[in-house]
């Protein structure tokens, strides 16, 4: 029995977010013309997803390209569809290497309420940054010290601060603003803890050139612009995937007539022939359904590394302020816990002290466009708690908090 074969291929693409999207673009374009998305929820965009707060933009999830220049996919995308600023687009920008790390103006606040300057805060990030570039070189040299990064910096950290002259409050100042900063790099790695992230593999990770630029209308802008392209009704929303049939000895007749190798099949019973399945679920939805999403399952090789690859939470706390307490060119916060002494990134008593994992706030710019609007971070299992917690939970929590890094009791983010 002979299959049709090439542009005729029915093809079926689980999950509507941007991967989804481009997939289904890339096939159109080639000239198949069966093309079907099938999404769980009501929405497209999934991870991507713009949000207000009044009547103001914010982003739920993803916010900035990082390495905007001609090599990466989504800001071609964006540029195409003109949804950046004149400044984003300059060649000058693109060219920018910044490597991950997009060079704010940094405020940092103490949890004694103190302001702290730059003659401790300047060597100690500049001691951070050459111990991450040395992670990153694991790579290429092939070695591996320690399992970990975040066990690496821990123990690079204290054997620095052995050989620092600074007096003993100074030190564990200092080693109190590394773990800040082990905590910023959870939230950028999207991991619990560094110890979580392998020394030798960190530095596969490859970033682009390019100064990290926003979406002025919503990163979702980008969606809706790639979907407005796709032929109406190629997404079924509200179609959770409950199992894709994919043995092909057992060969499922269509009303066409024609025979299919895999059938897809829905949470609500309807199911979908198709020839080739894209499957774009999420890595941690695979960790835990990937042995019912699939029949049989996938082999052994492919089941062990999604097991052993990480997947981890990070959450946004948007607060607007009437006045800023941060200065005018500030555009990230970070908090220093003074009784962090070694340099930790989890939080012991986490159901008390969850806060503890926020490193700081970016602020939303500009100014003219947000007003003074603040952006917390919070990753791993603490961030898992907050989860759990009602809004005005977590309103009081940061409230405290404001209070006690700035110093200042009566600062209150608007309700
Ligand atoms: C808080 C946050 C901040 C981020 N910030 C940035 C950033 O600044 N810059 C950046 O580049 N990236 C960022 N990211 C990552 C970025 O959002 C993702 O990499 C990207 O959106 C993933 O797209 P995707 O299509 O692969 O997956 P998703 O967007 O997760 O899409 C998968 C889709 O599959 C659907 N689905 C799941 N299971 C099923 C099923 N069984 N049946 C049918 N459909 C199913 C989901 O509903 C979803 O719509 C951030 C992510 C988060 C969460
Ligand atoms: C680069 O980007 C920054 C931040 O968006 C902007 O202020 C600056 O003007 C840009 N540079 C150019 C040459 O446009
Ligand atoms: C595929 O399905 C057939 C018929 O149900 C069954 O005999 C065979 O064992 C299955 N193969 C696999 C790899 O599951």
């Amino acid at each position: 029995m002979a299959f049709l074969q090439g542009l005729d291929s029915h093809i079926v693409i689980v999950g509507c977010g941007i991967s989804g999207i481009g997939a289904a673009q890339r096939l159109l374009n080639n000239g198949f013309h069966n093309v079907r998305i099938l999404e769980a929820t009501g929405r497209c965009g999934g991870r991507i997803r713009t949000g207000r707060l009044g009547d103001k933009i914010v982003e739920i999830g993803a916010n900035w390209i990082h390495g905007p220049s001609q090599e990466n996919p989504v800001f071609r995308l964006a540029c195409q569809y003109n949804l950046l600023d004149e400044e984003s687009m300059s060649e000058e920008n693109q060219t920018q290497d910044i490597g991950g790390h997009p060079p704010f103006v940094p405020n940092w606040f103490s949890s004694s309420g103190k302001r702290l300057g730059l003659e401790l805060t300047e060597p100690t990030t500049l001691l951070f940054k050459n111990i991450l570039q040395q992670c990153q070189d694991f790579h290429t040299s092939g070695r591996e010290p320690v399992p970990s990064v975040g066990q690496y910096i821990k123990s690079e950290a204290l054997r620095h601060a052995s050989e620092w002259r600074d007096d003993k409050a100074t030190r564990d100042l200092r080693l109190a603003m590394m773990s800040m900063m082990l905590k910023l790099e959870c939230s950028i790695s999207g991991t619990h803890t560094m110890d979580e992230v392998g020394l030798g593999a960190f530095g596969m990770y490859r970033t682009l050139p390019g100064l990290d630029c926003t979406f002025p209308r919503g990163y979702e802008g980008l969606v809706s612009c790639m979907v407005k392209e796709l032929p109406k009704d190629i997404v079924s929303y509200n179609k959770p995937v409950k199992c894709i049939h994919w043995n092909d000895s057992v060969l499922r007749a269509h009303a066409s007539g024609r025979t299919f190798p895999v059938l897809v099949e829905c949470e609500n019973g309807e199911s979908f022939p198709a020839d080739h399945v894209i499957v774009t679920v999420p890595l941690g939805y695979l960790k835990k359904h990937q042995e019912t999403l699939l029949s049989p399952p996938l082999p052994l090789n492919k089941v062990h590394s999604i097991q052993r690859m990480g997947f981890g939470t990070n959450n946004k706390i948007f607060l607007e302020f009437e006045q800023p307490f941060w200065d005018p060119d500030c555009e990230v916060i970070y908090f220093v816990w003074e009784d962090e002494t070694v340099p930790v990134d989890v939080v012991p008593d986490m159901e008390t002290f969850w806060m503890k994992k926020l490193f700081g706030f970016t602020v939303l710019r500009p100014v003219e466009r947000y007003g003074h609007v603040l952006c917390g971070w919070i990753a791993g299992h603490e961030s898992e708690h907050m989860e759990s917690l009602s809004e005005a939970e977590v309103q009081h929590s940061m409230t405290q908090l404001i209070q006690r890094f700035t110093g200042n009791p009566t600062i209150f983010p608007k309700g």
